[in-house]
C-alpha cells in the first residue's frame, strides 16, 4: 500500500514512531500502510491509532469503547502479540523499528483492524447457564473459599485475546471441535459454582473439546485480567473429565447403573 502521512512542522521535534497498520477487507486490497505518529508521554497504541484516524485516515476501521482495559473491544495484534491496544504503552515498545498493528488472526476480517468475533457468542449460547440448586436445602450455606474460587473467572472481559492466541483455534482452525479457553473459563466458573446443580461434564468432554487443549499456557500469558486460565480453569476441568470417564471404579459403577 502507498505510504502515507507527513507531520506538521510544530510536531517535528517530538519523538516519532513509525506504524505499519493493516488495511483492507475481503472485498478490498489488503496490506500494511505506513504512518508516522508523534509520541507523547503516557501514550498507548490506541492513542496512536486515533491520531492516525484524525490526521491521515478517517476511514480506518477500529473497534474500541472504554479506553480503560475493561470492555474488551480494542483487541488486536501489536507486533504479532494479541493485545489490548488501550493497554499497550508506547514506552513498552521498541520504537527503533515500526510498530505493526493488525487484526486478530483467528477470526474473519471485517475491515482494517476489525474482525467478526460472532463465533465466540455462538459458543457461549451452547453452554448450559447457571442452574440453581433447590433453594429449600441447606446447601445454600457455602464456604468463602468456594466463592473466591469462581470470582477469578468473573473478571473475564471477553476480549478474546486468549481465543486468538490458542493454536487449536488459530492455526488448526478446529472451531467446530473446541470452544477455546475463554469458554472453558466460563464452563469452569459454572462447574465450580457452589450453588450450581447442572452437569456439564459430558459437554466439556464431547463438545467443548477439553481434550484438544495441550496446556501450552499461551492463553494465560495474554490474558489482560491475569486469569490463570490453564492452571485454575482448564486443568481442573480436565481432571473432572478424567474422574468421570477414565476412573475404572467409577466407570464400572456407571456401567452397572447403565450410564456408561
Ligand atoms: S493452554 Fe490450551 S486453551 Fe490455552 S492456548 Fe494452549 S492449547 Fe489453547
Ligand atoms: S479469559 Fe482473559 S484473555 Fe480470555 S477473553 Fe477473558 S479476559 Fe480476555
Ligand atoms: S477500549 Fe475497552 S478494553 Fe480497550
Amino acid at each position: 500500500m502507498t505510504p502515507e502521512s507527513e507531520l506538521t512542522t510544530s510536531e517535528s521535534t517530538q519523538p516519532i514512531a513509525t506504524f505499519l497498520v493493516f488495511r483492507g477487507s475481503a472485498e478490498e486490497p489488503q496490506g500494511f500502510q505506513e504512518f508516522k505518529v508523534p509520541v507523547e508521554e503516557g501514550m498507548v497504541v490506541l492513542d496512536a491509532v486515533h491520531y492516525i484516524q484524525q490526521h491521515f485516515a478517517p476511514d480506518l476501521a477500529v473497534r474500541w469503547n472504554c479506553k480503560a482495559a475493561k470492555c474488551g473491544s480494542c483487541s488486536a495484534e501489536v507486533n504479532g502479540k494479541p493485545s489490548l491496544m488501550c493497554k499497550t504503552r508506547m514506552d513498552a515498545l521498541p520504537l527503533d523499528e515500526p510498530v505493526r498493528v493488525s487484526p486478530l488472526k483467528a477470526f474473519p476480517l471485517t475491515r482494517d483492524l476489525v474482525t467478526d468475533v460472532s463465533w465466540n457468542y455462538e459458543q457461549n449460547k451452547r453452554i448450559t447457564p447457571f442452574t440453581p440448586k433447590d433453594e429449600n436445602t441447606d446447601a445454600w450455606n457455602v464456604r468463602q473459599e468456594d466463592v473466591d474460587r469462581v470470582q477469578e473467572f468473573r473478571r473475564c472481559i471477553e476480549c478474546f485475546l486468549c481465543q486468538d492466541v490458542c493454536h487449536v483455534v488459530r492455526d488448526h482452525d478446529q472451531k467446530d471441535a473446541f470452544v477455546g479457553p475463554r469458554f472453558l473459563v466460563r464452563l469452569a466458573s459454572l462447574e465450580m459454582h457452589p450453588m450450581d446443580a447442572a452437569d456439564r461434564i459430558p459437554f466439556i468432554k464431547e463438545e467443548a473439546g477439553s481434550g484438544l487443549c495441550n496446556i501450552t499456557k499461551c492463553c494465560t500469558e495474554v490474558c489482560p485480567e491475569h486469569i490463570h486460565i490453564t492452571d485454575n480453569a482448564i486443568i481442573p476441568l480436565k481432571e473432572r473429565v478424567v474422574d468421570r470417564y477414565y476412573d475404572p471404579v467409577l466407570w464400572f459403577l456407571r456401567k452397572l447403573r447403565g450410564k456408561a
